[in-house]
């Protein structure tokens, strides 16, 4: 990407996040509303920042595939309320047992564990809400596929699934195959989902193409969080760095190395890329995003 148009990405992605928050300020229960500790703490975790980059690729594929805005602010509304769910429970002690998200104590070192449990289940619960909304969809069947894809990207054979995989596979020597399919399931899944969702109004090939796309970012998306792992410091990630060492959590850097997960997020990224090869502008944001995905710093 030349600068011009990478200043040009970041202004379309800082309008995108500005609009994403506000969306979900709107979809969350008001402070004021009993139970006030619970929506507080689910305000705390949801409106905290986060680069949101599931609500991102909703746009760019909607933009992509011409679906309304009403519908591409929903599905990223959804993905990124699923993803702040998973986040709470991720830290929780019971799993990765971080203190620290997105530069700030986590859900239940500000609140408490039975406050995080809840934040998830309610958080989960209202992106269904969301994306039900009566009428949403002008075709029905559209809307009821899209809460398909949701939920099979949330469930066991999804990212809960991953996550069981991550938390059962501690101190275990995994093969590539293995790592795939568990970094696949638990991030992966989410991430062609909220690609998808933005896709709805696509074509048969077009909606093939963004599945193809999205299926190797979101496995780059989880190799690069796995290098930043050991690479970034936790001031700039926000999380605490050197965390899956710690946990002994297999990854890409503990089964590859550096330098070969390095690699692999790059041949990533071209595959991506290439999925999109016989589309022009209209695939640029998708494009530019794949190099926001594979470049971040955190
Ligand atoms: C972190 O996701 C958790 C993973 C699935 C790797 P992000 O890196 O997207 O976290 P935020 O939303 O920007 O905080
Ligand atoms: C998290 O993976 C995946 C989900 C939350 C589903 P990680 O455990 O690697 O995420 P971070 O590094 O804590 O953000
Ligand atoms: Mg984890
Ligand atoms: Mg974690
Ligand atoms: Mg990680």
């Amino acid at each position: 990407m030349i600068d011009s148009n990478v200043a040009d990405f970041l202004i379309w992605a800082k309008q995108k996040q500005t609009r994403i928050a506000d969306i979900l300020n709107e979809a969350l229960p008001a402070t004021s509303i009993a139970p006030q500790t619970l929506h507080e703490a689910m305000r705390y975790s949801t409106l905290n920042g986060g680069k949101r980059v599931r609500a991102l690729l909703s746009f760019a594929a909607a933009e992509f595939c011409h679906t309304p805005d009403t519908v591409a602010e929903a599905a990223a509304c959804a993905v990124e309320l699923i993803h702040a769910y998973s986040l709470v429970h991720d830290d929780m002690p019971c799993m990765d047992d971080d203190d620290l998200r997105r530069g700030k104590p986590s859900c239940h070192k500000q609140y408490d564990d039975a406050t995080a449990l809840l934040v998830g289940d309610a958080l989960q619960s209202l992106a269904f809400e969301v994306l039900s909304t009566p009428q949403l969809c002008s075709n029905a069947n559209q809307q009821v596929r899209m809460l398909n894809i949701l939920a099979k990207a949330v469930g066991s054979s999804g990212m809960a699934g991953g996550q069981a995989i991550d938390l059962s596979s501690v101190g275990a020597k995994l093969s590539q195959t293995e790592l795939e399919t568990m970094h696949q399931l638990k991030t992966g899944a989410l991430i062609q989902a909220a690609a998808l969702l933005g896709a709805a109004s696509g074509s048969q090939q077009q909606i093939y193409a963004v599945h193809i796309y999205a299926q190797n970012i979101g496995l780059a998306f989880q190799v690069i969080d796995d290098i930043l792992d050991v690479e970034a410091d936790t001031g700039t990630l926000g999380k605490t760095a050197g965390k899956d060492a710690d946990n002994e959590k297999p990854t890409y850097v503990s089964v590859l190395g550096l330098e070969l997960a390095k690699k692999l997020a790059d041949e990533l990224y071209e595959a991506a890329i290439h999925a999109l090869a016989p589309y022009g502008e209209e695939a640029r944001r998708l494009r530019e995003l794949a190099g926001f995905i594979l470049q971040r710093s955190f």
